[in-house]
């Protein structure tokens, strides 16, 4: 195998040999960010007479069609966004008919017959759909990653309300890297959604409604800056997953990453200030949590939090609003639930 640079498709061109039987990009990397340039790299891979797989796992089919723009394959974590509820693990291959296996004569396994099938050659029978069956009859029935009829119902019924879930998403990230942009304790921060990101160009080309639910940020205070905002957060869970209802964070220098050296965890996007949100649908408490967390502002009692909130309270004429200018004032449970004070005033 041989690595390119998502960034420069010249550099698929420059890595291309005689061995390659394939191209392989995400099209928002994790964790990245970046959004990559399908249509200039399927160029690329139709030059060399080998397929593009695309791993639509972070765009998911709401935002990104990659068959669109010259996708031979798709593959999905059925696990993260599709399934949506951090429930069910599983995967998905598309098949999109446009690799002409018999022409290459580089597939055996498609194109010539296939002794333990009666001599079929699968390309011949199955004619556009000759990879998504022979990943069956041959990777199925051979190394048996048969997925469980309860995931499966799971993702199913997570998948019919993908489109709603992805916006929701999509607008809740794109609130909080906004805000995150302008907090004190915050270096940098990776949404492809912010114009300012290097990314947002082909963010509106390739994902234009929205450009994901999972980003990177880096803390001024880096590595042990990172480990005491998961230790305090009390909205996002602490998990390696990506795509479920719930916000989730990470601190991949101190966990996933945290056999590499600091070089390689440099080049994977893992540095010691990086941490990684995937975040969920809750409704806009997400920089209030990650404010506390961070140990910006004191936290209030209930009695004062309602005598602090009482003017905005008028002014926004209700209790419930998005919740910008009241940082830091609600104290959480760990399922983001505003927590009811006892006689005291105090949060149990
Ligand atoms: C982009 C992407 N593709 C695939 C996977 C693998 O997912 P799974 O564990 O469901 O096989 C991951 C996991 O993080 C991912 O981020």
């Amino acid at each position: 195998m041989k690595w390119a640079d998502t960034t420069d498709p010249e550099s698929f061109r420059a890595a291309v040999t005689p061995k390659t039987r394939a191209i392989f990009v995400e099209s928002i990397a994790n964790p990245g960010g970046i959004i990559t340039d399908i249509a200039a790299i399927s160029a690329v891979a139709k030059e060399a007479g080998v397929p593009l797989i695309v791993d639509n796992t972070l765009a998911t089919p709401y935002l990104t069609r990659p068959a669109e723009h010259g996708a031979d394959i798709i593959v999905h974590s059925l696990t993260k966004f599709l399934g949506g509820h951090g429930n069910s693990i599983g995967g998905a291959i598309v098949d999109c008919g446009t690799f002409d296996w018999m022409a290459s004569g580089h597939y055996p396994s498609l194109s010539a017959p296939c002794p333990s099938y009666h001599g079929i050659t699968l390309a011949e029978t199955f004619g556009n759909f000759a990879f998504a069956i022979a990943c069956r009859v041959l990777g199925l029935r051979d190394l048996g990653p048969a997925i469980s009829p309860f995931n499966a119902f799971l993702i199913l019924t997570g998948i019919e309300t993908l489109p709603l879930r992805m916006q929701r998403h999509c607008d809740n990230a794109f609130q909080v890297a906004t805000w995150l942009l302008a907090h004190d304790k915050v270096a940098w921060v990776n949404y492809a959604g912010l114009v300012e990101n290097p990314y947002n160009r082909l963010a509106k080309r390739y994902c234009p409604d929205g450009a994901g639910g999972v980003f990177t940020f880096g803390l001024k205070g880096g590595y042990d800056a990172g480990i005491a905002l998961v230790s305090n957060v009390k909205l996002f869970s602490h998990l390696a997953n990506i795509g479920d209802t719930r916000s989730l964070i990470i601190h991949p220098a101190s966990t996933t990453h945290r056999q590499l050296s600091d070089e390689h965890r440099e080049r994977a996007g893992a540095g010691a200030d990086v941490v990684r949100l995937s975040i969920g649908l809750e409704k806009c408490r997400h920089h209030r949590d990650l404010d506390q967390a961070a140990g910006r502002r004191l936290r209030l009692c209930y009695r004062e939090r309602l005598v602090a909130r009482a003017p905005q309270m008028e002014e926004r004429g209700g209790e419930d609003g998005d919740g910008a200018g009241l940082m830091g004032e609600t104290e959480l449970d760990g399922h983001g639930q505003e927590q009811r004070p006892d006689a005291e005033g105090r949060l149990q």
